[in-house]
């Protein structure tokens, strides 16, 4: 076998006494690690090597094919490598110095056996093994435990800088490898765990690589500096108001809330009712305020309809402490019997001061006529209710914040201690002296409810538990995986042309092919 001229180049370019020594082993290329082994015993083999035949280098570069170390463990030389080496590093022997010795003893490379190889390798295989993933997040199981939470906030931030200037095809990029992230049961440490896992893109590769190297993310953390992001999150954390109407109040020079307060702005009802309670609808949901919030719309939904069920959805039905609203699916077992709930729940709350504000939308679903097709839009069709719900605190004696309140503690509704036929208004009384909303004994809470027939309540359980990436796969899983189109309201085969009956989220699962995956791990 020829020499490739470049080591032939490198060889004759020592100055040591090796021009005379013949090259015996072309295909094998040495370099001695002198970490941990100093320069003069490296210098000493790398001469024994040289004068038994072998090509050692005194230089690393890619031709190397064994690295020789003592004392350094398989990590450590990789991390080493790494550096030398842009890009993929080149299949190359790491060895210990046992594998060189025994060589030069036998006066040719002897095989390399498993004691000579550094552990490195096996780990690495192991590693990956570990972190091999699902491609879709609708077929693994995500808990709240996330063991990567500085690389998943870093990404969840460009996630959400992309949909909030919509940039969705990006968002929804960092989204799934921010779930990638999710799911893995470890900490990752390196870049090299990361291989053959789906979802990661050279961005998001960069940002992880950024974060694991430097401890932050520069394109995260300029964005977070940057006015633009600033104050889309601040308008946008106004209920009632998009990205869109964001961004035109932006190119109008309103950057915050007293901006758009000075400005005159025109504003519809909700985001009326958003900019005066903006601070409390900033404030995380706790789950004893959804519990006692939960109580609430039970006795409110069987006042008015005995018979009729209430079920916590959302986060909190996927075990989240917090969240930035409260969810509930509201349905009656017998077919039909749910139809006009809304209205009368509704009515029923108001007349006991428990809305701040409610818009209510028309069930729009029509199933008979034409069906749900594409989902062409996630917005569901059943009759909801948006809602800001006025939560009393049940301690008289003064200020409790939400975060610090626990699940038997001061959390009180209108109704929480009250009897049933006393309202909101009667316990308000005697708390105007309080203006300020982190002082007065009642907080602003966000809560949407939603009414299903009882035929697609498990679809609606399904699509409402969210997460919204987990529901997002759900849909791309059906479609692409299943040649099937899943909404919150039906399952339709387009292969046999009909509609797929369930009465259980396991059955949905079971009709698109899914093991079933708890709320709790659908945290994706
Ligand atoms: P949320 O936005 O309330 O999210 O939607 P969440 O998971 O409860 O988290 P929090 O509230 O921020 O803590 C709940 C579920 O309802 C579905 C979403 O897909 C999500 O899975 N949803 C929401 C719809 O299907 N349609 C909508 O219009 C809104
Ligand atoms: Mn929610």
């Amino acid at each position: 076998m020829m020499v490739p001229l470049k080591r032939r180049k490198v060889v004759s370019s020592h100055t040591e006494s090796c021009d005379g020594d013949e090259i015996k082993f072309p295909q094998v290329v040495l370099f001695l690690l002198e970490r941990k082994m100093g320069a003069s015993r490296r210098s000493f083999l790398s001469h024994l090597g040289r004068k038994k035949g072998f090509q050692v280098e005194d230089k690393f570069s890619e031709s190397v094919t064994h690295i020789i170390s003592e004392n350094n463990s398989g990590s450590e030389v990789r991390t080493w490598l790494d550096s030398q080496v842009k890009g993929q590093t080149p299949p190359v022997h790491l060895l210990d110095i046992s594998w060189f010795t025994e060589s030069m003893k036998a006066g040719h490379p002897v095989q390399i056996l498993d004691r000579h190889k550094l552990q490195e390798q096996q780990i690495t295989e192991a590693e990956v093994k570990v972190f091999s993933v699902p491609s879709y997040a609708c077929q693994r199981r995500t808990s709240l435990e996330n063991h990567n939470t500085v690389l998943t906030d870093a990404l969840s931030l460009l996630a959400e800088n992309a949909e909030l200037s919509n940039e969705e095809g990006r968002g929804v990029a960092f989204c799934r490898a921010a779930a990638v992230l999710k799911s893995l049961p470890e900490q990752v440490t390196s870049m090299k765990q990361l291989k053959g896992l789906p979802c990661l893109g050279d961005h998001s590769l960069r940002v992880i690589k950024d974060v694991l190297e430097n401890g932050a993310s520069s394109e995260v953390e300029s964005t977070k500096q940057s006015e633009r992001y600033k104050a889309l999150k601040v308008l946008t954390g106004i209920f009632g108001v998009g990205s869109k109407t964001a961004h035109r109040w932006i190119s109008e020079g309103i950057l915050n809330l007293q901006q758009l307060r000075d400005s005159g702005q025109t504003l519809n009802r909700a985001q009326q009712a958003g900019l005066e309670h903006y601070d409390n609808l900033n404030q995380p949901v706790t789950k004893a305020e959804a519990d006692t919030i939960g109580d609430i719309v039970q006795r409110a939904v069987v006042s008015v309809l005995p018979g009729a069920r209430v079920t916590l959805i959302g986060g909190f039905r996927r075990g989240k402490q917090t969240g930035h609203d409260v969810d509930f699916l509201i349905t009656h077992p017998e077919e039909g019997r749910e139809e006009g709930l809304m209205p009368k729940v509704v009515s029923y709350l108001e007349a006991q001061g428990c809305l701040l504000y409610q818009k209510t939308t028309r069930n729009s679903y029509l199933e008979a006529q034409g069906g749900p097709g594409r989902p062409s839009s996630n917005m569901d069709r059943f009759e909801r209710c948006f809602s800001i719900f006025k939560l009393h605190k049940e301690d008289k004696q003064g200020a409790k914040q939400g975060a610090t309140e626990t699940v038997n503690g001061d959390p009180a509704s209108c109704l929480h201690t009250l009897s049933q036929k006393e309202s909101c208004e009667a316990s308000d009384e005697g708390s105007e002296e309080e203006k300020s909303s982190t002082h007065r004994r009642w907080r602003a809470v966000r809560v949407d409810l939603v009414v299903s027939p009882i035929s697609q309540f498990a679809f609606a359980l399904l699509g409402w538990t969210g997460s919204k990436l987990f529901e997002r796969e759900l849909r791309r899983w059906a479609g692409h995986e299943k040649s099937m189109s899943l909404s919150s309201h039906a399952l339709f085969d387009s292969k046999q042309g009909c509609y797929l009956r369930a009465t259980s989220e396991e059955e949905i699962f079971t009709h698109l092919g899914l093991e079933f995956i708890p709320p709790s791990e659908r945290n994706a």
